[in-house]
């Protein structure tokens, strides 16, 4: 406990002075700057090496805070008082007097926000006067972190300073709601989409669908270990890496289990992990279960499709 005060209080000095700072979340990892800051949140694209043009979700502690930036609708408020904090987030309109920076957003007039659960993040946004830009703490393209040693990995010494919280509890990012005009799930992510579709259709009137479409930063190719992923196998080559979701009666040393019970949560919270753990390993090829395309599997399917690009 005392050792996480100190490290929260290096934490703000980090972030005051516009540097980016690793910060625990129960999703994945994030890499945050002053959002209010150009000079920060240029910092993390730099690091990242992202695109400008791919805008960063903004981390807020509560409710009041996010009113200064951001305008609301009923229907946020809705899934806020169920969801958050947790693995959401939200496209909302930017308020003309927000102190937003420009980089953030890439200019445009919506911005993604979300209020990360995990409790030294939270310590950490109460005290900020500012709320915190943070995009996976991964190279542009590459697995998400899901620990302080994964940041490590991906940035070496680049950055100054990461906040432990241990391994993140949930391993895929927030789930995306766009509630600009209609609502819409823009990236599966740590809720499953039935459980947000329930608030955002009108059961009389079931007027509209949800769609899932892309964001900006979730193209084609994404979440890439670099090694080629087969999916849909049910007997793998000698040589590759095999990752699975229920336990086999004879086990193989290149296997590697996301679940031995068919747990799709608990599938999702290991794929992060098993990736790294497999391209460390040096596999030159990854075959992949059939995982069922329903709740977390459809978030873990969604990840794969694209690793595997
Ligand atoms: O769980 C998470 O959401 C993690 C943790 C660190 O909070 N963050 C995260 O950030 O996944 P990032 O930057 O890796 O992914 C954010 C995605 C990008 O694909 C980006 O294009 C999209 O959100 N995005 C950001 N602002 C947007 C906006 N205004 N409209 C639509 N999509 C947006
Ligand atoms: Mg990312």
């Amino acid at each position: 406990m005392k050792n996480n005060l100190s490290n929260i209080k290096k934490a703000i000095k980090y972030l005051n002075n516009n540097e980016c700072v690793g910060i625990p979340t129960e999703t994945v990892y994030g890499l945050a700057a002053n959002a209010y800051s150009d000079k920060g949140t240029l910092k993390i694209f730099k690091l990242k090496k992202r695109p400008k043009k791919n805008p960063l979700i903004v981390h807020y502690y509560n409710l009041n805070d996010l009113k200064k930036d951001c305008l609301i609708s009923l229907k946020f408020l809705k899934l806020y008082k169920k969801f958050c904090p947790g693995p959401i987030s939200f496209v909302l309109k930017l308020k003309r007097n927000s102190r937003i920076s420009n980089n953030v957003t890439n200019n445009k007039k919506n911005i993604a926000v979300r209020f990360p659960r995990h409790q030294l993040t939270r310590r950490l946004l109460k005290v900020l006067k500012y709320p915190l830009a943070a995009p996976s703490a991964n190279l542009s393209r590459k697995i998400s972190p899901v620990s302080k040693k994964d940041v490590v990995d991906e940035f070496g010494k680049k950055i100054k300073f990461i906040l432990d919280g241990g391994r993140s509890k949930i391993g895929v990012e927030s789930t995306i709601v766009s509630l600009i005009n209609k609502p819409k799930i823009l990236r599966l992510g740590g809720i499953e989409r039935n459980k947000i579709n329930k608030f955002l259709i009108n059961k009389n009137k079931k007027k509209y669908k949800i769609k899932n479409i892309v964001v900006p930063g979730q193209g084609k190719i994404h979440y890439s270990p670099e090694i080629p992923i087969r999916l849909n196998i049910k007997n793998p080559k000698k040589y590759e890496a095999f990752m699975l979701i229920k336990k086999r009666k004879i086990s193989k040393k290149n296997f590697f289990y996301l679940s031995k019970k068919k747990n799709l949560k608990e599938a999702a919270k290991n794929l992060y992990k098993t990736l790294r753990i497999i391209k460390k390993n040096k596999f030159k090829s990854i075959a992949v279960e059939k995982i069922p395309d329903i709740g977390f599997g459809e978030t873990i399917n969604d990840r794969l499709i694209r690793a595997s690009k």
